[in-house]
């Protein structure tokens, strides 16, 4: 799906958030390159990638970043969402405490980022099935409570990754 830059209807902004640990540089490296890591490192400050996304004859090219979820490598906080249409919020689902902390994540969307962005509440790690932690359904619960998206993804076994960016672009143009 490649394609040159002026021939681009669109570039968005979208960002990654939730508790170290949870996946997200590997959800991202699993969307922009199909790689993943099982020792990748944690994120220290602000990292991002580019992908090309073809929705119906429109080209769109995202420009996703990635910060760390732990508080004392992140960057600072107000430029890492300002002008993000998008984010995905993801928790390990075999970590509860991981979804429990969403509450904080939220909080700080609610003071940092445009009333309009499109989140999507990312359950991670669906491939470790004997040491899930929180059920489909309470994400699912939390996401219609809160007006997110909500889907299930493995990163290391590559399942509803691509799913998960295309139901966040597709809700933004
Ligand atoms: P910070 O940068 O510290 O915020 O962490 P992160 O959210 O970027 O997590 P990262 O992508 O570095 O992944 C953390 C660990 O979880 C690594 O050992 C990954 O290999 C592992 N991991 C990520 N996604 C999956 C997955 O879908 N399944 C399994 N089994 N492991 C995963
Ligand atoms: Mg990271």
């Amino acid at each position: 799906d490649a394609f040159n830059d002026d021939e681009c209807d669109y570039l968005f902004k979208a960002v990654l958030i939730g508790d170290s640990g949870v996946g997200k540089s590997n959800l991202l490296s699993r969307f922009s390159r199909n790689e993943f890591r099982l020792d990748s490192k944690p994120t220290i400050g602000v990292e991002f990638a580019y992908k090309n996304i073809r929705v119906g004859d429109k080209l769109i090219k995202a420009q996703i970043w990635d910060t760390a979820g732990q508080e004392r490598f992140r960057a600072i906080t107000s430029s890492y969402y300002r002008g993000a249409l998008g984010a995905m919020l993801v928790y390990d689902l075999t970590r509860r405490a991981t979804f429990d902390n969403l509450r904080k994540w939220l909080e700080e969307l609610r003071r940092f980022a445009n009333t309009d962005m499109v989140i999507v509440l990312v359950g991670n790690k669906s491939d470790l099935v004997d040491k899930r932690e929180v059920e489909e359904k309470e994400g699912r619960n939390l996401a219609e409570k809160e007006g997110l998206c909500f889907m299930e993804t493995s990163a290391l076994e590559n399942v509803n990754v691509e799913e998960a960016y295309l139901e966040m672009v597709t809700k933004i143009f």
